[in-house]
């Protein structure tokens, strides 16, 4: 039997097989090309290696803490903006319209009576557990704007916020300087 026949018989036979049968001869054939894909992009980035060794490991590995803290703050950012800014935010809010004090103070307060970024975080965690009057350091907030709200937030959250806004700069509120200088003078 020639070549040729032997072929047609097969075309055959595949004709009279159920798609299923078709389906796998195409699978195969694909799975072939695929392949041939893989190996041309193997070999390109084999090619292409050479150039990446030229960036030291060490700034390697710097980029790569960058990058995690880089994630680590955003999610914190994230939450932040959802979960504190309503409140202690004052973008489009001018002094008189603000609930609470704005972050920039907050941070400022707990820094000076803290430590290190453990114990900030520490404390700023604690307060937004237990907002109590007894618990705060800036009572004069407290007296004149009402205790803030328990909110159910869980530990996890807090803390990506708190080490977030110990690691950023909160910016001050233009009108904060003079709000200041008026609070001295009383
Ligand atoms: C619904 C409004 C509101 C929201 C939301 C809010 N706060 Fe407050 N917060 C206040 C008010 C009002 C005060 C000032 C009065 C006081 O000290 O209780 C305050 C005060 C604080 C203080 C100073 C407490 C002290 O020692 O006197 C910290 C710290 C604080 N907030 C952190 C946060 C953090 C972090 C978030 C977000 C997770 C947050 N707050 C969300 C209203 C809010």
């Amino acid at each position: 039997m020639d070549k040729v026949k032997e072929v047609d018989k097969a075309k055959e036979w595949v004709k009279d097989k159920e798609n299923s049968n078709l389906n796998h001869i195409k699978i195969m054939k694909t799975g072939y090309n695929n392949t041939i894909i893989y190996l041309f992009l193997i070999s390109l980035s084999i090619l292409t290696l050479p150039s990446c060794n030229n960036t030291k490991s060490e700034s390697k590995a710097n980029s790569e803490t960058i990058i995690k803290k880089e994630v680590v703050d955003s999610i914190g950012k994230i939450q932040f903006e959802q979960k504190c800014v309503a409140c202690h935010g004052f973008e489009n809010k001018t002094e008189e319209q603000m609930i609470a004090p704005p972050m920039y103070a907050v941070k400022r307060r707990y820094i000076k009576a803290s430590a290190d970024k453990d114990e900030f975080v520490k404390m700023m965690s604690f307060w937004v557990k237990n907002p109590q009057p007894e618990n705060a350091l800036m009572r004069d907030a407290t007296k004149d704007l009402g205790v803030m709200p328990h909110l159910n937030y869980d530990e996890k959250s807090i803390l990506e916020i708190v080490n977030y806004i110990y690691s950023t700069e909160i910016s001050k509120p233009e009108w904060f300087d003079a709000h200041e200088q008026s609070h001295k003078k009383i």
